[in-house]
């Protein structure tokens, strides 16, 4: 028997769940923000608290005993519950709040690529209000430009020139700006080419790569309107995607196994958790634009439900160091997940709808996410509702299999009808030979 705690409380937690349940030894507990319906149905007990409520997590921790704790979203990371948990001599997946910098601290992450001579970074400075006079001159000396906070900001604080302003004058206000609420700016040169997402496993020794995926950050078809923290995302049977090769995949767990190294020698504390890589294709290589300490949402819905190997062997083999011993193995399968999210998401969500789920096609999985069990049903809340994901032998399939499955699910919500098509496959396949172009 393994007693699992999970923390976190969203669609990826949902799948997480799923995952290591399995395994028919485990037993899961769960501490969640609000009353998951998918989480509570897999676990044998649950508490429902704060990320930032230590004393609570505490008092839960001492009273399941788990084996080992599995950290789904960054809040907790932040907070330190890993320090926490470790002083209750209970292992996690998921890295202190000191090695929780690669997700919490831009400056440090760009730092530590520099330091260690790992390929991988733009062009980059960081400033604070003692030196932010000079970033004028260097925001001159890019093309164009991207702003990033030193800090967790739910996905709302990194600016693209392009996207979000368009002159120098207006990238140095911003830094400005930032630094009114942020002790810490990184100016980044923008890039340009294709972006994927590749999640890894690592012990602090060894890095494994799940297959790579890629998300959609924009709000509605085309890739039109604000920035939300995810869409829907899609995975191919052979592992790689329309645009990218394997040398492309091989590229970016060698920075991160490079990473994972680095990161030890740094702080003489082993990462063992997740390193997931929000990387690009340009034509310069592949390039890192972040690291996230945790699974991808929605990127997680991509390759859990395609892993053949034990998720709970994988996850002790993480806390023992032995992940170079063992094998992990992924179905040839491609995936589709499009998120259902409510109205009016992601600057004016309607709130607190009510939703109701008719029933799922064959082959569809729905992961629940920001929704909430009352008494009288299922609720939104202001952020993504479920996730509905369409596995099959290629994506054509799996695409439909996605969008049929949204069908199930009624109430006032939308979702991104373009995931995974051919129309916006063919869209990225062509922007990448434009970037890779000689001529451009
Ligand atoms: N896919 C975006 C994120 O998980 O942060």
């Amino acid at each position: 028997m393994a007693k699992i705690l999970l923390v976190g409380n969203g669609a990826r937690e949902h799948c997480i769940a799923e995952t290591l349940k399995r395994n028919k030894e485990t037993e899961l507990y769960s501490y969640i923000k609000s009353k998951n319906p998918g989480i509570v149905s897999l676990s044998k007990d649950f508490e429902i608290g704060n990320y930032n409520d230590l004393e609570k997590i505490k008092i839960y921790t001492e009273k399941i005993k788990p084996d080992f704790t599995f950290i789904g979203n960054e809040e907790p990371l932040n907070n330190g519950v890993v320090d926490l948990l470790k002083e209750l001599n209970t292992d996690s997946i998921g890295p202190t709040k000191n090695l929780a910098r690669l997700e919490t601290s831009k400056s440090f992450t760009r730092n530590l690529l520099k330091k260690y001579k790992i390929n991988g970074n733009p062009k980059f400075e960081v400033f604070n209000k003692n030196n932010i006079n000079d970033a004028k001159d260097f925001i001159d000396s890019l093309n164009q430009c991207v702003i990033k906070p030193d800090g967790l900001t739910g996905g709302k604080g990194v600016k693209v020139q392009g996207d979000h302003f368009f002159t120098k004058k207006e990238a140095l206000e911003y830094c400005k700006e930032v630094l009114q609420t942020h002790p810490i700016v990184v100016v980044e040169e923008k890039l340009e080419g294709e972006e994927f997402s590749l999640q890894c496993l690592t012990d602090g020794k060894t890095a494994v790569a799940t297959p790579p995926a890629q998300d959609h950050k924009r709000a509605f078809d085309g890739d039109k309107g604000p920035n939300t923290g995810g869409m829907g995302s899609y995975s191919c049977e052979n592992h790689l995607l329309p645009f990218l090769t394997k040398r492309d995949v091989e590229d970016g767990l060698k920075i991160t196994q490079k990473v994972a190294e680095a990161i030890y020698k740094e702080t003489g504390e082993f990462y063992k958790g997740i390193m997931y890589g929000g990387f690009i294709v340009t034509k310069n290589g592949v390039k890192l634009l972040e690291y996230n300490a945790r699974f991808g949402d929605p990127e997680t819905m991509n390759v859990l439900p395609l892993m053949e190997t034990d998720f709970v062997g994988v996850c002790n083999a993480i806390i023992n160091q032995k992940l170079h011993q063992i094998k992990i193995r992924f179905q040839n399968e491609a995936t589709v997940c499009k998120y259902l999210v409510p109205r009016g998401y992601p600057d004016n969500p309607a709130k607190s709808g009510k939703i109701e789920i008719g029933k799922i096609p064959k082959d569809a999985r729905i992961y629940y996410a920001s929704v909430e069990q009352r008494e009288d049903g299922l609720y939104t809340t202001s952020s993504r509702a479920a996730a509905c994901v369409g596995i099959a032998e290629n994506l054509e399939k799996a695409e439909k299999i996605a969008e049929e499955a949204t069908k199930s699910v009624k109430g006032k919500l939308f979702h991104r009808g373009d995931i995974g098509t051919k129309k916006l496959i063919e869209k990225r396949v062509r922007h990448m030979k434009e970037v890779l172009s000689p001529n451009k």
